[in-house]
């Protein structure tokens, strides 16, 4: 079932309107690719998938119902920057298993070390912080994945693995995975179908 954003306008407070009349249905198990220029709206819209931000005009309803107010998000959300999405006074077991519990295959998966755990958010690189909120946001309960510019920030070897990791488990899960970056040959390869914003 669908992740359907119907109607979609946004703009922030008497700024210009950044979407305008913005539909977009994913179904589970496909992989859809949103791009355009910097600044055309692809986190806000991100975020508006989520429900992380509420428009102005249109609904976005996942299996036909709004997105739940409380509780696990089934919608998650990964940003660019994981040192934006992680609280800096928790270590990583605390932050890791903020919604679930991953067993150890899901992190051997993402190549975490059991060392790391102990460790405050600023005692990891940027790969290795990114693979902890890609596994947090990889509950059973997830039925959509919006990853935005997730792996921009790294190295391709880093970048590869992580796409490869994700992408298995979207495809094992039937999950709808949305895929926003502004690497056109990231978005080529991964993707069935792309919308350019
Ligand atoms: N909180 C905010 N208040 C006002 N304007 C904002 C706010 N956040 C973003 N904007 C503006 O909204 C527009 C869209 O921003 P957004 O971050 O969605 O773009 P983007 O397509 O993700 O860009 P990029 O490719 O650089 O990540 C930009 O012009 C930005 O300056
Ligand atoms: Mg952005």
């Amino acid at each position: 079932m669908p992740l359907e954003a119907k109607g979609i306008s946004f703009r922030y407070g008497n700024c210009p309107w950044i979407l305008k009349d913005f539909s977009l249905t994913v179904n589970r198990g496909e992989v859809v690719g949103i791009s355009g220029h910097s600044g055309c709206g692809k986190s806000t819209l991100a975020r508006i998938l989520s429900g992380y931000e509420e428009p102005q005009l249109g609904t976005v309803t996942l299996d036909g119902k709004p997105l739940p107010r409380h509780g696990y998000n089934p919608v998650q959300l990964i940003l660019q920057h994981p040192e934006k999405a992680v609280n800096p006074r928790w270590r990583m077991d605390k932050t890791i298993n903020e919604g679930w519990v991953p067993d150890q295959e899901m992190l051997d998966a993402f190549g975490i070390n059991d060392n790391w755990l102990k460790r405050w958010p600023n005692e990891l690189s940027a790969g290795e912080l990114q693979r902890f909120c890609v596994v947090r946001a990889l509950s059973s309960q997830t039925s959509v994945l919006i990853a935005d510019e997730m792996t921009t920030m790294l190295d391709a070897l880093i970048q590869a693995q992580i796409w490869h990791v994700v992408t298995e488990i979207a495809k094992k899960r039937n999950l709808a995975l949305i895929v926003i970056s502004h690497e056109k040959h990231l978005i080529k390869r991964l993707c069935q179908r792309v919308i350019e914003m």
